[in-house]
């Protein structure tokens, strides 16, 4: 059981987790000062750090940027301010006045600490929130603010949390960074003194940055050494900016919205920030990733239980070019290779011919679908599949009847170019009556049809974001927007239980923790190049688990890379996550679809272990030898180890590949060769799995304890 306990007379408050502490106090001016973050602590041993702060050593230093639960803009800070408000006159400097706390229980397993402070003069309450569970070292945090008095207040910046590292002599910091069709590319560099801004203004989570962060002392290693991580549950703009001081300390503060964003709190309104959750994890990056697997799967999917079924999508073979004739003929294919999910993509509504013309009639296209798609529905139903269907309810494209009807529906300022990107506009989901229009066609669409699956898209960055009806508003439409987005979703899966979403934008440009507490997959990236795919899947997985990563097979040369790889090895690069098929099967011989089939079908016999088992990473994609990644059953009975071979280089090594959380005293036979191992020597010396010949080569090695 998660424990939360206080030391009155020392103002100490201590968390526990199942393998971590975290410690606070409020300091003589009544400001929540940081203690503790790492390996168990007792309350008396907590208190020994709550050493009386020494005086600054000059008239230049002021506090500490570091060691603060949430710092102000006020006072002698210097550093990031975690919040920053300016109040009606003008009055910029907020000062915490203690005003009380709570410890209560939300639900069995979990205990939540509210930490009450008001301004000392000024009608602003903070409430800091931390919540802990007994089966997760994640400790959730967020921020409550409400303006108790008459006049409005600005919020220049209302960040989540603030964390802070105990002192080390270096600091590393792991992140992702990319674009489109590059997402998740993992880099890992010594954190530079100063303040290093991570951010998206794009409005949505992006591809560019995910709201992630892992730092380390620089001696971690993927199986030891301490981590520290954050992830932020937020689908808009955001702001991480982690700091490294001169004095050898580092922290970082991270919240929704990026610099210039204000939020206008009128009169009695409050602002709850979005959840910043934090781990403290000894074993390396691995381990981190594994804490992040377990909490994703426990307090944030809202079916973890469930198996995804392996599905087929239309976009790479298709295009736009959809029709029932041919859906049906995909359909027909897909579900002998053994589909569980038929998906047809982009292309069915309105005028959509061409990523011109189109977006926001949402109606089946009289031409393409002359019975409306029941018809198709049906059959994909009676072939045995579930049926999805693609949608892009935040977007508009200038050539529809939508915008013919409401112009004034699109994020925009007056006098202003309304910029378009692949030829659309985003709709203000800021606004009531867009969100209203949305959720009503969108529960419509569903109910009428039967439809099991959404894969919900988003395909271009804000530009613009503005609300001119709303203007002094235009700041708010960010947080607006994805809270009313968040409300459309959440409605529309209360309609209809049974329905699931697969969270798309433009592949991975939407995958964070707010996304993925309302959805069950997301894509993780159009680029479906298997060999480039390694490294996305690998940043991807340092957070997120399998169970949400969309992969899909599809057709050679690849669309976007022009590359030609075997087909085994697509699939083998799919199998780490959530197994799709994307290519034209129209097009695929009879022996490609016998291999596909047998693929499918050995898919679905170790998917278990990939989508809730425990993943190792043998060895990462860090250089043209194989990479390799392994998933275990949490009762160790089966492990499955994936490995991927891109260009070989004549007389370079080839180490073992070493797997890990096996039963030690066990013996595990391959399913494949009927080769039996012994744990010890698979996790002590490891193996060298047979590869074929030649680049691209890899194998799925299936490995079951003996009974
Ligand atoms: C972007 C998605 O990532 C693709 O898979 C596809 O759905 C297209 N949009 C359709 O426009």
């Amino acid at each position: 059981m998660p424990v939360i306990s206080y030391a009155p007379d020392a103002g100490v408050w201590l968390l526990s987790t199942p393998r971590t502490s975290y410690a606070l106090r409020t300091d003589t001016t009544g400001a929540p000062c940081h203690l503790a973050w790492g390996p168990r602590l007792t309350l008396e041993e907590a208190q020994e750090l709550a050493a009386p702060q020494a005086p600054p050593a000059s008239s230049f230093e002021g506090r500490s940027p570091v060691g603060e639960e949430l710092p102000v803009d006020g006072g002698a800070r210097y550093g990031t301010p975690s919040l920053q408000v300016r109040f009606a006159d003008g009055t910029r400097a907020f000062e915490w006045q203690p005003a009380g706390h709570r410890v209560h229980e939300p639900e069995p397993g979990s205990q939540e600490l509210a930490l009450e402070f008001s301004d000392r003069h000024y009608p602003l309450t903070v409430t800091l929130h931390y919540r802990v569970y007994a089966d997760s070292d994640v400790i959730e945090r967020w921020t409550r603010l409400r303006n108790t008095g008459n006049d409005p207040l600005v919020l220049l910046r209302a960040d989540s949390a603030a964390w802070t590292l105990p002192s080390r002599e270096d600091y590393r910091l792991s992140h992702v960074t990319g674009q489109w069709s590059a997402e998740s590319q993992l880099r890992r560099e010594q954190l530079p003194f100063g303040e290093t801004v991570l951010t998206s203004r794009r409005g949505i989570t992006s591809h560019h940055a995910n709201p992630w962060v892992m730092l380390d002392a620089g001696d971690a290693t993927e199986e030891h050494g301490q981590v520290w991580s954050a992830a932020l549950a937020w689908s808009g703009g955001w702001r991480v900016t982690v700091q490294r001081t001169p004095d050898g300390r580092a922290c970082f503060t991270g919240g929704a919205g990026h610099d210039g964003a204000s939020l206008t709190l009128g009169p009695g309104e409050q602002f709850l920030t979005p959840v910043h959750a934090g781990l403290h994890s000894e074993g390396g990056f691995g381990a981190a990733s594994r804490a992040w697997h377990a909490y994703t799967l426990a307090h944030v999917l809202p079916h973890p239980d469930e198996t995804q079924p392996v599905l087929y999508n239309s976009w790479e073979a298709t295009g736009f070019d959809v029709d029932a004739a041919g859906q049906k003929a995909l359909a027909a294919r897909a579900a002998k290779l053994g589909v569980e999910l038929y998906v047809m993509d982009d292309g069915w509504f309105g005028g959509r011919r061409s990523e011109r013309a189109g977006l926001g009639d949402w109606t089946a296209s009289r031409d393409r679908f002359p019975e409306g798609l029941s018809p198709l529905v049906a059959e994909v139903h009676r072939l045995g599949m579930r049926f999805g269907l693609w949608v892009e309810p935040e977007m508009v494209n200038p050539d529809s009847d939508l915008y013919r009807e409401h112009p004034d529906w699109v994020l925009h300022f007056p006098h202003r170019t309304r910029t378009e990107l692949r030829s659309q506009l985003v709709l203000n989901f800021a606004r009531r009556d867009v969100a209203e229009w949305a959720y009503g066609w969108l529960t419509r669409l569903v109910g009428e049809h039967g439809i099991d699956f959404l894969k919900w898209d988003m395909n271009r960055a804000f530009s613009e974001a503005g609300w001119p009806e709303r203007h002094g508003d235009a700041d708010q439409v960010g947080t607006a927007y994805v809270r009313n987005l968040y409300e459309v979703i959440d409605r529309l899966r209360a309609d209809h239980p049974a329905l699931r979403i697969e969270t798309c934008s433009g592949g991975g440009g939407r995958v964070d923790l707010g996304i993925l507490s309302r959805t069950d997959q997301a894509w993780t990236s159009d680029n479906t190049d298997a060999s480039d795919r390694v490294a996305i899947q690998h940043g991807y997985s340092q957070i997120y688990p399998a169970r949400t990563m969309a992969a899909w097979v599809t057709d050679v040369p690849n669309q976007l890379t022009g590359r030609s790889v075997p087909l085994r090895f697509r699939f083998h690069v799919a199998m780490a996550g959530v197994l799709g098929i994307g290519g034209d099967l129209t097009r695929w011989s009879d022996a490609e679809l016998a291999e596909g089939a047998e693929l499918v079908a050995e898919y679905k016999r170790v998917r278990p272990l990939v989508q809730h088992g425990v993943m190792h990473r043998p060895r990462g994609p860090v250089d043209d030898g194989p990479a390799a990644v392994q998933y275990t059953s949490p009762d160790r009975s089966e492990a499955l180890l994936l490995v991927w071979q891109r260009g070989p280089r004549h007389g370079s090594p080839r180490t073992p590949l070493r797997l890990a959380g096996l039963d030690p005293r066990a013996r595990y036979r391959d399913t494949r060769t009927g080769t039996v191992h012994s744990a010890n020597v698979l996790t002590g010396y490891g193996i060298l799995p047979e590869l074929p010949p030649g680049d691209w080569a890899s194998t799925a090695v299936h490995l079951i304890r003996v009974p």
